[in-house]
């Protein structure tokens, strides 16, 4: 199929990211949330974000007004009878997702491809909310998404090849490197990355170092970019949890129990970068 017309479901951090992707390579893009004002955000954010691009001299003027003329926000769910692709980036709840699919699986043309951006969870289970799981798919972007260059495509059980291909093609056109994982959880990055940001949260639980020391162990020691906190309250703490659970659920071995420190930040609201507040202050 064509795609032309993409519509991106939640306009956080990460669908922002990825509206903004596929506006840069071309596509028009419906930025979609619950509410007009979160979308207006989204866009708004993206805005800044081409600003930023255009004071470096790594975007030009008339560039970042044709990439803003391609994306347009709004609160209608209604839009996923006009659009050939959509992808979803709500929040990381499995009732929240499947609620959504099946609700996209009635309103959007048979022949277009639901994809999701979950980091953790199983796709065969939000596939298997739709009549259409041969083209539902994972295409797990990497945040900040106009910066990383991977995208981790994940087939569910009845994923068909060629939808797989098709996500591929789109994924280079959209100038990411595709890599194939299997329907597992957490799939690679996040089973590897989210058990060392969980056993960094142990060791500032039980008072073995400050934040700021762990994540100096992790950049003079290990050559990380970033530490594991610093990476955590990035991330969104709330999403680090609800990773942490569905590993633990799906593999059942203790070494995924969340972190109680973990659990009690996002009681407390403390959700990391996006609230103000993580394991860090941000003002
Ligand atoms: P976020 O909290 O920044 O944004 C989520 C957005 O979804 C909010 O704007 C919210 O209003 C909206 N939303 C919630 N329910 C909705 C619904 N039913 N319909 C429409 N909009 C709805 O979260 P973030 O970080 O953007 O994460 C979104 C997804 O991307 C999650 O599945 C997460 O696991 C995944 N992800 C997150 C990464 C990260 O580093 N934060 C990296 C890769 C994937």
């Amino acid at each position: 199929m064509n795609i032309q017309k993409i519509m991106v479901i939640g306009a956080g951090q990460m669908g922002s990211g990825i509206a903004q992707v596929c506006a840069m390579a071309g596509f028009q893009v419906i930025l979609h949330d619950m509410k007009q004002d979160i979308a207006e955000k989204g866009l708004s954010f993206i805005q800044k974000q081409l600003q930023r691009q255009v004071e470096k001299g790594k975007l030009s003027e008339q560039d970042k007004v044709k990439t803003l003329q391609r994306l347009t926000p709004s609160a209608s769910i209604e839009d996923a009878k006009e659009v050939d692709f959509i992808i979803e980036a709500v929040i990381e709840k499995m009732e929240v997702k499947t609620s959504l699919f099946k609700q996209l699986d009635t309103l959007a043309p048979e022949q277009v491809i639901l994809a999701t951006n979950t980091s953790s969870l199983p796709i065969t289970e939000i596939a298997a909310a739709t009549n259409r799981p041969d083209r539902v798919i994972g295409m797990h972007f990497m945040n900040p998404v106009p910066v990383m260059k991977l995208v981790e495509i994940i087939r569910g059980l009845a994923t068909s090849d060629e939808v797989y291909q098709q996500i591929e093609d789109l994924t280079k056109k959209l100038n990411k490197t595709p890599v194939e994982v299997k329907d597992f959880p957490g799939f690679v990055s996040n089973r590897i990355l989210m058990p060392m940001i969980n056993e960094a949260i142990f060791t500032v639980y039980e008072g073995v170092a400050e934040p700021e020391a762990v994540d100096e162990v992790m950049k003079l020691g290990m050559n990380h970019p970033m530490g594991p906190l610093t990476l955590a309250d990035f991330i969104g703490l709330d999403t680090c949890l609800y990773i942490m659970e569905t590993l633990h659920e799906g593999f059942g071995d203790d070494k995924y129990r969340p972190c109680p420190l973990l659990r009690k930040y996002v009681k407390a609201g403390w959700l990391g970068k996006k609230s103000g507040r993580g394991f860090y202050q941000y003002s």
